[in-house]
């Protein structure tokens, strides 16, 4: 990874490629990514009214800012307005409705001086998504919904697109998860201790890089990116969106970012929707992305992949 482009005017093949081989790509604010996140807004603002969202956690005791995250963060993840917005910024940046599956946006927050950090506002230890079952060829999709700074925002580690970590992902498997974790974030509120793959061996988490965009900028990276929340103390709450995408051309060549260390079972293939109809992804990849495909270095990867466009 070396380069974080800005407004790419790229086809969405020629983006996704980019984005596989570890680029960041950053869009400036759509129309929809400014509904979806003045939509959140709207709703951040009701949930803590009469305080300010990003600054409620001075005033609120910590389990009832828990709660309210707790009714606040699934009446987002489940509004229909939430998909609408994103069918519309598919659209705006030119990604194929037909050919584009995403998932449900969450709502995140990384509140302030270590105010809540566990349950439903983890702070994420540094991991890539694909170490939680997501398929090579997941794109993230990140925006925040109020401005953002260095000291509030996500970072990426560079140093491991390409370098494997030592990592409990083969413990991981995505369904065993959502029958026993996923729904309880809430009461961790003091500690977390649902098992999570993590690095298990020391990281060097410098150099680091932090995009700030505006709120509603969009960023783009690939699944496989080594990232982490910053230790959050800016003086504000942060309030992002994210959800991600898969292209079925890509699920159905296999094509993807490298897979350098990720060893989970089960997979995210069944959560997407297609950004035409909302109509799931077929079983028959379902089945076929049970497991991570086999741990390869990048280096070879690249081979392959150079060898593959001449
Ligand atoms: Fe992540």
């Amino acid at each position: 990874m070396n380069s974080i482009i800005i407004d790419a005017p790229a086809t969405d093949e020629k983006r996704r490629e980019l984005l596989y081989r570890g680029q960041l790509l950053v869009y400036s604010p759509t129309r929809s990514s400014l509904a979806l996140v003045e939509f959140a807004r709207k709703m951040a603002e009701e949930a803590f009214h009469p305080h300010d969202p990003e600054t409620a956690q001075y005033h609120v005791p910590v389990e009832r800012y828990a709660a309210i995250l707790a009714e606040m963060k699934p009446k987002f993840i489940h509004a229909p307005e939430s998909k609408k917005c994103i069918q519309g910024m598919l659209r705006e940046i030119g990604a194929d409705a037909e050919k584009t599956y995403f998932d449900v946006p969450r709502m995140r927050t990384s509140t302030s001086d270590d105010y809540l950090t566990s349950g439903i506002a983890y702070a994420f230890h540094p991991h890539r998504d694909t170490w939680y079952s997501a398929p090579m060829c997941q794109i993230n999709w990140w925006m925040p919904i109020y401005p953002i700074v260095a000291e509030n925002a996500m970072a990426f580690h560079p140093r491991y697109w390409s370098k494997a970590v030592r990592n409990g992902s083969a413990g991981y498997n995505y369904d065993e998860w959502n029958r026993t974790s996923r729904h309880n974030a809430a009461q961790f509120v003091k500690q977390d201790t649902r098992v999570q793959p993590k690095p298990e061996e020391p990281m060097e988490l410098d150099p680091q890089i932090r995009v700030i965009a505006p709120p509603g900028g969009i960023l783009l990276f690939s699944a496989a990116q080594m990232h982490s929340s910053v230790p959050n103390n800016s003086g504000r709450t942060r309030f992002s969106i994210d959800f991600r995408t898969v292209n079925i051309d890509d699920v159905a060549a296999r094509r993807g970012a490298p897979n350098v260390d990720s060893a989970c079972t089960g997979t995210t293939m069944g959560d997407y929707l297609r950004g035409s109809d909302l109509a799931h992804i077929s079983q028959e990849y379902f089945s076929s992305y049970q497991a991570q495909p086999p741990i390869r270095k990048a280096e070879e990867f690249e081979a392959a992949a150079s060898v593959h466009a001449s």
